[in-house]
């Protein structure tokens, strides 16, 4: 064989070895602060099935060669401190390059300035307070914010009762719902007749819903966290009879939360919630996650708003390693996120609002009802596309 010849054979073999090699394999690290442990521990548990089950049922949505690696922490709980130090470690010394979770606001309002410091994408799946998403220009929200689902409450409660008292876990997104909530039904000609703030920490719900009790509303309007608490609370009111002495029980859909209702007794029936997503509502989107779910984590498992969230989010953030093919940066990333849509969520059309980060969803009217033996979250209204009301109205 003639040299050039030779160039030329050798020149292809080596071009054909080059393209059969596999792509070098590329890492996105996302760090993950959710709660695992401690009073609020199913709550943590909830985002991580939604998220991890996204990840499994879309594995092949990552660009050739791209790999995610998960650095997930505990934060136990509302502990602002905590998360902070979690943060800080994630970003200085796990070099993550998006960071995603949080429950709780305390905790979301701690890790804001960071993420600004850091330009550190984060895209949150639960904390509903407000104003979180003002605290850093790197902040984009998956999940809901309480005005979203409690000022749509107070107008509809407007339109069917008069009296109203308000009781309200005793922190900021508690304060967010009171607020909301207040607002639209003294918008719509209601009266607030009475509130009342619980501790956040081991509360004893009894004594509140004596008080309550004994003011005499038509209706009462409560928040406290998804989970246990949600239990607790519909127990209190079962047990001292509000239901029989006519008070009608309403609030954000954190207090009928999908994976309690099974705990609660019959307390909830008739409980009447402004939310986001129920874990029965009969959307294709929604079905084929339940189906999802209870293939991967049993017949008897309740997915719950919070899974949503985790599942939403995730799929923001395939979206930016796709748009970016693997390479993150976190302007850009948060240039995409501005523009990220999603017509088919579980819980409906979706999308984040540019000018807010924050995200634009239905909220749904629901009633805690027995659908096939169980309770339910059946909706019954929907307000379509609804923006951070707290937001709109300060514009
Ligand atoms: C929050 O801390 O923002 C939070 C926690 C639990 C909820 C809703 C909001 O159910």
């Amino acid at each position: 064989m003639k040299f050039q010849n030779l160039l030329v054979v050798l020149a292809t073999v080596a071009g054909l070895a080059l393209a059969a090699a596999p792509l070098a394999a590329q890492t996105i690290k996302i760090g993950v602060i959710n709660t695992y442990s401690g009073p609020f521990a199913t709550l943590g548990d909830l985002i991580d099935k939604g998220f991890k089950l996204y990840m499994k049922q879309n594995a092949d949505k990552l660009p050739p060669g791209v790999k995610i690696e998960l650095v997930i922490r505990d934060d136990g709980g509302p502990n602002p401190d905590k998360a902070k130090q979690l943060a800080q470690e994630l970003i200085v010394r796990d070099k993550i390059q998006i960071l995603t979770g949080v429950v709780f606001t305390p905790n979301a309002m701690a890790i804001a300035p960071l993420t600004q410091e850091a330009k550190l994408p984060f895209f949150i799946m639960n904390a509903g307070t407000s104003v979180i998403t003002e605290r850093s220009p790197y902040i984009a929200r998956f999940s809901f914010t309480l005005w979203q689902s409690s000022y749509p409450m107070g107008a509809w409660a407007s339109r069917k009762f008069k009296r109203a008292y308000i009781a309200v876990s005793d922190f900021a997104p508690g304060h967010d719902s009171e607020a909301g909530f207040e607002r639209a039904f003294s918008e719509g000609g209601g009266k607030i007749v009475g509130k009342v703030r619980i501790p956040l920490a081991n509360p004893d719900f009894v004594p509140f819903m004596q008080r309550v009790k004994d003011a005499r509303p038509d209706v009462l309007f409560a928040f406290t966290p998804a989970g246990r608490q949600a239990t607790q609370i519909m127990k209190a009111y079962g047990d001292l009879g509000l239901d029989k002495a006519g008070i009608k029980f309403i609030g954000p859909g954190d207090i009928t939360t999908d994976e309690e209702l099974p705990n609660m007794g019959d307390a909830p029936l008739g409980v009447i919630t402004t939310h986001h997503y129920s874990a029965a509502a009969t959307r294709p989107a929604n079905k084929a996650f339940i189906a999802a779910w209870k293939k991967e984590y049993g017949e008897k498992s309740w997915p719950s708003f919070m899974s949503v969230g985790g599942w939403d989010a995730m799929d923001a953030i395939y979206y930016v390693i796709r748009e970016q093919k693997g390479k993150i940066d976190p302007d850009r990333t948060m240039t995409l996120v501005k523009k990220y849509k999603n017509p088919n969520s579980p819980r409906g059309p979706i999308a984040i609002d540019p000018d807010t980060r924050d995200i634009i969803q239905n909220e749904y009217i629901r009633e805690v009802r027995r659908v096939g033996g169980q309770l339910a979250n059946v909706e019954f209204e929907t307000i379509h596309q609804v923006k951070d009301p707290w937001k709109e109205l300060k514009k």
